[in-house]
């Protein structure tokens, strides 16, 4: 059985897989429906946080797929307070065929997926957003065509969870990648020792700057995420002030190729991390992102708890086809 905690657990040959499937699923939507590949089963979605994509496009991807999300709130489970992850994840095991949680922990991902008897899928940790990175590349492959390696994402703001998440996916793909943070705010030296380790392997290059003028030279696609994540809103005012020159802004802009496509996992804190005037850009594709979610998501759902096999991966354990 597999989980998806991070990015960093698929090969490159498994994300191609995923983003192939994702665009038969979406096509065959498009088309009138999918097959119930998941008839009578139940996704558990675990909250430890807010949220709107996460979560309506799980729901609506079990729906797609003939099975069932069931929505548990902040409130009602209460993870490693009222009840040990291990706990939560042994008795959800008994009830669901898989779950899905978004913690502030990733640690608690990995006690879950040591415990659960059903696949894990992170929906946002402190670490990782491994299905928002996915949906990212399947929007990438769309707009810049199968051949979107080799191109250039620049990420800019905060190396936290998103920037993490978007150096594993690029590194193992083969997208070149740059980051720029401020000093204190940039990726670990664990994640970026992982990324390069990756990037060795598929050819990507990928460096890390303070400077994010510089950073924009070349880019095809640039990114950013809120510099205040959910949980860190003691940090506001000290954030605003450390990331106030990484603004993706008219002026920023300037310093990319006018071609460049513009991203945001959303939500925007507008005004902060990103002006209106660029998120709502004609070369924004923000919404695209937020869409491919229930795509994306729809594909790693269909391999990990309907057996669907990953077109161009072998494996052993193939059960049907979508
Ligand atoms: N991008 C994303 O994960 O959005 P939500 O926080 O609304 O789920
Ligand atoms: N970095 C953000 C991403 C939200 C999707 C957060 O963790 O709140």
């Amino acid at each position: 059985m597999r989980h998806l905690l991070t990015l960093a657990d698929l090969s490159s040959e498994e994300i191609g897989g995923l983003l192939a499937l994702a665009e038969k699923l979406k096509r065959q939507h498009r088309r009138g429906g999918n097959r119930p590949l998941l008839a009578g089963q139940v996704l558990a979605m675990l909250f430890q946080k807010p949220s709107l994509r996460t979560r309506v496009s799980f729901e609506v991807g079990m729906e797609h797929l003939g099975g069932h999300g069931l929505y548990l709130a902040p409130a009602e489970v209460g993870l490693g307070v009222r009840e040990s992850a291990a706990d939560v994840a042994r008795v959800l095991s008994r009830y669901a065929q898989g779950i899905m949680a978004r913690v502030f922990k990733h640690s608690d991902l990995e006690i879950m997926a040591a415990h659960a008897s059903v696949p894990i899928i992170n929906g946002l940790s402190d670490y990782d957003h491994p299905c928002q990175v996915m949906a990212d590349l399947l929007t990438l492959r769309e707009h810049l065509g199968i051949d979107f390696r080799r191109q250039q994402l620049v990420f800019i703001g905060d190396g936290y969870n998103m920037a993490n998440g978007l150096l594993f996916g690029a590194s193992k793909i083969g997208l070149n990648i740059v980051v720029a943070t401020p000093d204190a705010y940039k990726p670990s030296s664990e994640v970026m020792a992982r990324t390069m380790e990756y990037a060795e392997e598929s050819g990507a290059r990928v460096r890390w700057t303070t400077d994010p003028h510089e950073a924009l030279h070349e880019a095809d696609v640039v990114y950013t995420d809120v510099w205040t994540s959910m949980g860190q809103e003691a940090e506001n005012e000290v954030r605003r002030r450390a990331f106030r020159d990484y603004q993706l802004n008219a002026a920023l802009m300037k310093s990319a190729p006018t071609r460049v496509l513009i991203m945001h996992c959303l939500p925007a804190h507008r005004g902060e991390e990103i002006t209106d005037e660029v998120a709502d850009a004609p070369n924004s594709i923000v919404f695209d992102q937020a869409e491919n979610r229930l795509h994306a998501q729809k594909a790693i759902l269909a391999w990990l708890m309907g057996g669907v096999k990953l077109p161009g991966v072998p494996q052993s354990r193939v059960t049907g086809s979508a």
